[in-house]
C-alpha cells in the first residue's frame, strides 16, 4: 500500500499539479527518491512522501504515544492500531506498535514468521526481575516501517510480580518508552480491555488516548466505565491533563443503531468526539483474517475512514470544517 498523489495533496492542501511538480523536483535533486509511474494513479514510496513533507515543512510528530483502549472487548482496537501503524509508516513515519495485549492478536497479525516469533524476546522481557533492555525486544514487522514488541501469553502471570516489582502504573510503561521517544514519530501500543496494571499504565503512558465504540448498547456504555478506570487510575492532579477522545467504529451508513448511536455520542461527548466515524465492512474482517490492511481491498469509503484516522493521529489532517456524520444521515 503506498499514497498516491491524490492522498497526499489531500494531507498538504496543494492541488496534485503542486504536488506534482514538487515531485518533479525533488526527484531531480534527489536520483534515489523512486516514483512508481506505472499504475494509473502515481503512487509514491514513504521515502518519497517524508521528503515532500520535509520540503513543505509539515511538522511530524516525534515520540508520540496513542492507546486505542477500552475495557469493551471486540470493538477493533487492534484493527484500528494496526491499520493506523501500517498507513503511517507508508507514508514514511517510524512507527512502533507495542502488543501489551496477552492475547498477541496484532503481534500475529504483523509478525513476519508468526511460528518463528514465539522463540524471540516478547514484551515481557523487557519486564521481571533482570528485565531485558526494551531495545533488545524490537522485531520488524510485514509492514514498511512499522516495527514491533511482541506480546507473550506469559504477560498474563506477569500482573503479580509487576504488582511487587513496578508498583506504580503510572511511571511502568511510561519510564520503559522512555529510550524509544527519540526513534519514532509514533508508539501506538495496543492493550487488552482487562483492568490489568499493563494497560492501566499504558494509557497513562500515552499522550493521546483513544477509545474505540461500536454503535450497540454495552459498547457505549462501556465508554464512561473506561474514561472512569483511566482518571482515577491517573489521580486527581493529571486527570485534567489526560488527552481523551471518542471513536465510533463499525458505522454502517444509514442503518438506525448506526444514526442512534452517533446522535448518542454527539449529545453526550461534543467536546471528545471525533469528528468522522469508520465503516464498517466485512472487508475489515476479511483482511484481519488474511493478515492484511484494509487498504488493500477496492472498498473506497472503508479505506478512506482509515486513512484520515491515521492523518488525524499523525497530526496531518486539516481543521475539520465539519463533521462527516451528516453524511451517515444524522442531523446535526
Ligand atoms: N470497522 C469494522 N468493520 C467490520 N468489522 C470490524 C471493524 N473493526 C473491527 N472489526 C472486526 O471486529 C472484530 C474485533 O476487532 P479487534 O480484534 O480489532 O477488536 P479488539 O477491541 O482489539 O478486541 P479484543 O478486546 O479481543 O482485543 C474482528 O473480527 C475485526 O475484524
Ligand atoms: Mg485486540
Amino acid at each position: 500500500m503506498k499514497p498516491t498523489l491524490l492522498e497526499v495533496s489531500n494531507v498538504l492542501g496543494l492541488s496534485k499539479e503542486r504536488v506534482k511538480q514538487i515531485v518533479h523536483d525533488l526527484s531531480q535533486s534527489h536520483p534515489n527518491l523512486p516514483i512508481d509511474k506505472t499504475s494509473r494513479q502515481w503512487t509514491l514510496g514513504p521515502k518519497m512522501v517524508r521528503s515532500i513533507f520535509e520540503a513543505r515543512g509539515v511538522k511530524i510528530p516525534k515520540g508520540k504515544v496513542v492507546v486505542f483502549g477500552s475495557q469493551k472487548g471486540g470493538i477493533g482496537k487492534t484493527t484500528l492500531t494496526v491499520n493506523t501503524a501500517g498507513y503511517l509508516g507508508a507514508i514514511g513515519l517510524k512507527v512502533l506498535i507495542i502488543d501489551s495485549d496477552p492475547e498477541g492478536h496484532a503481534s500475529n497479525m504483523i509478525a513476519k514468521d508468526v511460528e518463528k516469533r514465539m522463540s524471540l524476546p516478547s514484551l515481557g522481557n523487557a519486564f521481571g526481575e533482570n528485565p531485558m533492555h526494551i531495545e533488545d525486544a524490537i522485531q520488524q514487522s510485514r509492514l514498511p516501517g512499522v516495527d514491533f514488541i511482541q506480546s507473550s501469553i506469559r504477560l498474563v502471570t506477569f500482573e503479580k510480580n509487576l504488582k511487587e516489582n513496578y508498583p506504580n502504573p503510572k511511571t511502568l510503561m511510561a519510564d520503559k518508552l522512555k529510550p524509544l521517544l527519540e526513534k519514532y514519530n509514533i508508539i501506538l501500543i495496543d492493550v487488552s480491555p482487562s483492568y490489568s496494571l499493563l494497560s492501566i499504565s499504558s494509557y497513562l503512558a500515552a499522550n493521546h488516548i483513544i477509545i474505540p465504540t461500536t454503535p450497540d448498547v454495552f459498547a457505549l456504555e462501556s465508554i464512561d466505565l473506561t474514561i472512569a478506570s483511566i482518571r482515577d487510575a491517573a489521580g486527581k492532579s493529571e486527570s485534567d491533563k489526560l488527552n481523551i477522545s471518542v471513536l465510533c467504529n463499525n458505522v454502517v451508513e444509514h442503518q438506525k443503531s448506526s444514526i442512534d448511536a452517533m446522535s448518542h455520542l454527539m449529545a453526550k461527548y461534543p467536546k471528545i468526539l471525533i469528528p468522522f466515524s469508520i465503516r464498517g465492512s466485512v472487508d475489515v474482517r476479511n483482511s484481519n483474517n488474511e493478515g492484511l490492511l484494509v487498504f488493500s481491498t477496492k472498498n473506497n469509503e472503508l479505506k478512506d475512514s482509515f486513512r484520515r484516522l491515521a492523518l488525524f493521529v499523525g497530526e496531518f489532517s486539516r481543521k475539520e470544517k465539519e463533521t462527516e456524520h451528516r453524511e451517515i444521515g444524522v442531523n446535526l
